[in-house]
């Protein structure tokens, strides 16, 4: 738990995130931009999805582990995208990983972790029972306990997306982005400079709504078609803390106006997403999303698209 004061002192900054930029430039890819049309109304569409691993998760971990390189081994809690992204990080850099899922964990995704040649341990029927043994187990052995989105490290490299929207699109005006635990929309908040940002819940996973009605982050339910990755039951404090220097707009979409973005987004573009990473698509099409010339993040892929699978 990471106490007041501290919050306000460690919080990341913008020059964090240009370093974290030039830190993570070799490991990634700079996802590209489409300009694109519906309905006669332009956006730009930022294709993070198409990042190493299928989320930009894969930055965070990986300024994580380059802002202190005598981490030699990395423990972390995640079944989905985070675990993903920690685990090919670390492979990436040579650092041991050590990734604990709940055992319930899909087995495809468990596949994926596992293929990194991380160490997978199963632990638990739920998120929470694996999250408490992989604390446990890096206080125990002295390890880093890298926290998917309350870490300034972790927040300053989900920010580079911002970073390259701005250089990539510099005529936009704002930003739309989805939220779970925040550490991408804060990151983003500050990597876009001016620009306006609008946060994306699903209305079955509004941690930061509850968070700014109740003025600090607070539970909230999860029950959400894009729960498994934007699912946090409650804001992070070093997220939180971050947007409350930003000016920011929130919106909320339905799961019926989530899943028919992901459709509309394979069939006027044939982006295969999953259901968070067309939440702000979502968003826009609903016209939440003010501004001349918005760039909506389209972030995650990891959806199964085999024929046995998938979200259609
Ligand atoms: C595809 C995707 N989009 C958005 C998010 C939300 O990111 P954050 O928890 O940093 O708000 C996640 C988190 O796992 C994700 O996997």
């Amino acid at each position: 738990m990471i106490e007041h004061a501290e919050i306000a002192a460690a919080l990341p900054t913008v020059d964090d995130v240009r370093r974290a930029g030039e830190r993570i430039a070799p490991h990634v890819r700079r996802t590209p931009v489409l300009e694109a049309e519906v309905a006669g109304r332009r956006v730009t569409l930022k294709l993070e999805h198409l990042q190493l691993t299928g989320t930009f998760k894969i930055r965070g971990a990986l300024n994580a582990l380059l802002s202190r390189p005598e981490t030699d081994q990395v423990v972390t809690a995640s079944g989905g995208n985070h675990g993903l992204g920690v685990a090919t990080a670390a492979r990436v850099l040579g650092v041991r990983a050590t990734i604990y899922v709940p055992r319930t964990v899909p087995p495809d995704k468990e596949r994926r972790i596992a293929a990194t040649g991380a160490t997978l341990v199963r632990h638990g029927r739920r998120y929470a029972e694996a999250e408490q043994a992989a604390r446990a187990y890096a206080e125990q052995n002295g390890l880093r306990y890298l926290h998917a989105y309350d870490d300034v490290d972790v927040v300053a490299g989900q920010g580079t997306v911002g970073l390259e929207i701005a250089e990539q699109a510099p005529g936009c005006d704002t930003v739309a982005v989805a939220v779970g635990g925040g550490g991408l929309i804060a990151g983003v908040s500050l990597g876009v400079g001016a620009r306006a940002v609008v946060g994306v819940e699903p209305q079955g996973c509004a941690g930061l709504h509850a968070a700014v009605a109740a003025g600090e982050p607070v539970d909230s339910p999860v029950d959400s078609v894009a729960a498994s990755a934007l699912g946090a039951s409650r804001i992070g404090q070093v997220p939180y803390a971050t947007l409350r220097t930003t000016s920011l707009r929130l919106a909320l979409v339905d799961d019926a106006q989530i899943i028919a973005a992901t459709h509309r987004l394979w069939e006027d573009f044939r982006l295969a997403v999953e259901p968070a990473g067309a939440t702000a698509f979502a968003a826009w099409l609903a016209g939440q999303v003010p501004g001349d010339n918005p760039c909506v993040i389209v972030c995650g892929a990891n959806a199964d698209w085999t024929l046995n699978g998938g979200t259609r």
